[in-house]
C-alpha cells in the first residue's frame, strides 16, 4: 500500500502534483472563474465580511498564516490568523460579520473544534477547509471547501499542506471575486497559474537527489536555522516544524528581518542556515533585503541553504548549497518551496535513523485538548 515507497511520507511526497491539481479540479470554469458551490454561504453575506479569522494548529495554522497575506491583499479584508489552542482562552471579538476560516486536515483535532465552536456561539460564519469527509469539523461548519489530497497516512503532513495552501488561495480568490476589488486582472493571472502549479511541483520533485544528498551531509549537526520573509516566513515555520518532528532535531524559524533583532547571535561557524528566498520580480525590495541578510549570516560563518528562484544570479555569491525553484507569482511561491523542505526532514530523518512516519510522541489526529 505504499506504492513502491519505503514510506507513506515519501509516497505523499510524490503524490502532490496530483493532489494539488484534483483540489483545484471543477473548481475553475471554462471562462477562467471560480466555482465553489459548496461553500453555502450566500454572496452577499460574503460581501459583508468585514474581517477573517483563521484558525488552527500546527502545519494547518502555516498554511493559515500564509493564507493571511493571500486574503488580505486580494480582497483588502483584514484578516487573522490564530493558533487554534490559544484563541477561545482571549476572548476574542466576533459577530455576523466575521469569517472565520479552520483548517484541519484530519478533522478532528480538538484545539480547532473548540475554536470554531467558540465562533459560532458568538455568531460567526464559520467555513472549514478540510481533506476528511464528514469527519467533525466540517460537519459543524456553516460550510466547508475540500481538500482532496487522499488520505494521508504518515504523521507529518505534506500533501495535505499543499492543498490546504491551494484551497486559501481559492477562498481568498472567491472572495476577490465575489465582491470585486481593483486586482481583477491580477486575479484572472493567478487562477491561470494555479492550474499550471501541479506541473511546477513535479519539476522540483524531479530535482531532489542533491537535496537528499545534503540532508545527509547533515546528519550529525544538532540545530537548523530557517529564515523567510513574506509568505516566506510561515514555509521557514513550516520547514522548521518538519524538521523537529522527523528528524528531533532543534530547528527554528525565523522573519529574517527579525535576525538583527535577536537570532542574529545563534550564528556561528557552519551553522546550517535555510533561507527561502523572495522572487526578485515580485516584492523586489524583499529579495534585496534577504539577499543582504545572507551575507551578514555568511560573515558569522553561517553555511546557507538557499531556495530560490531559478534566474536568480544575485544569491550565488552567497549560497553554500543552492536549491532552484520554478518563478512562481509571489504569493504562489509557497507550493514550490515548500517541497524542497519536505523532502531534506524526511531525508535526514532517515539518515539518522528515525521512524520516518510515526515520529516519537506524535498522533496523526490529535483528539484531546
Ligand atoms: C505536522 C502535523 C501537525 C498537524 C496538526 C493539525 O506535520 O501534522 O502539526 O498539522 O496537528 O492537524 P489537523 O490538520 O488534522 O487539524
Amino acid at each position: 500500500e505504499k506504492g513502491g515507497y519505503d514510506y507513506f511520507m515519501l509516497k505523499e511526497i510524490a503524490e502532490q502534483p496530483k493532489a494539488v491539481a484534483d483540489t483545484l479540479l471543477g473548481r475553475i470554469d471554462a471562462s477562467g472563474s471560480l466555482t465553489l458551490d459548496e461553500v453555502r454561504i450566500s454572496a452577499s453575506a460574503l460581501r459583508e465580511v468585514d474581517k477573517v479569522v483563521i484558525v488552527a494548529c500546527g502545519t494547518a495554522f502555516h498554511a493559515g498564516l500564509i493564507a493571511k497575506y493571500a486574503i488580505e491583499h486580494w480582497t483588502r479584508i483584514p484578516c487573522e490568523v490564530e493558533l487554534a489552542s490559544e484563541f477561545r482562552y482571549r476572548d476574542p471579538i466576533l459577530d455576523q460579520q466575521t469569517l472565520v476560516i479552520a483548517i484541519s486536515q484530519s478533522g478532528e483535532t480538538m484545539d480547532t473544534l473548540m475554536a470554531l465552536r467558540h465562533a459560532r456561539e458568538q455568531g460567526a460564519r464559520v467555513l472549514a477547509i478540510c481533506n476528511t469527509n464528514g469527519s467533525t469539523i466540517p460537519r459543524e461548519s456553516d460550510a466547508v471547501l475540500y481538500t482532496h489530497a487522499g488520505p494521508e497516512v504518515a504523521v507529518a503532513s505534506t500533501k495535505a499542506f499543499l492543498t490546504q495552501l491551494v484551497a486559501c488561495y481559492l477562498v481568498a480568490l472567491y472572495l476577490g471575486q465575489v465582491r470585486g476589488t481593483k486586482w481583477g486582472d491580477e486575479i484572472g493571472a493567478v487562477i491561470r497559474e494555479l492550474s499550471r502549479i501541479s506541473c511546477e511541483v513535479e519539476r522540483v520533485l524531479e530535482t531532489m537527489e542533491p537535496v537528499r544528498e545534503l540532508a545527509r551531509s547533515l546528519a550529525s549537526k544538532n540545530t537548523v536555522l530557517f529564515l523567510g520573509r513574506h509568505v516566506g516566513y510561515p514555509v521557514a515555520l513550516e520547514g522548521a516544524l518538519k524538521l523537529k518532528e522527523l528528524a528531533y532535531m532543534h530547528a527554528e524559524g525565523f522573519a529574517a528581518g527579525e535576525l538583527k533583532h535577536g537570532p542574529i547571535a545563534l550564528i556561528e561557524d557552519d551553522l546550517p542556515v535555510v533561507v527561502v528566498v523572495p522572487s526578485p520580480r515580485g516584492r523586489s525590495v524583499l529579495h534585496d533585503k534577504i539577499v543582504s541578510n545572507m551575507q551578514e549570516i555568511r560573515a558569522r560563518g553561517a553555511r546557507t541553504i538557499v531556495i530560490a528562484e531559478e534566474g536568480d544570479e544575485a544569491v550565488v555569491p552567497y549560497a553554500d548549497h543552492l536549491i532552484r525553484i520554478p518563478a512562481t507569482p509571489t504569493l504562489l511561491q509557497p507550493l514550490v518551496a515548500t517541497v524542497p523542505l519536505q523532502v531534506f526532514a524526511c531525508e535526514l530523518a532517515t539518515a539518522r535513523g528515525n521512524e520516518v512516519d510515526q515520529p516519537r510522541n506524535l498522533a496523526k489526529s490529535v483528539t484531546v485538548e
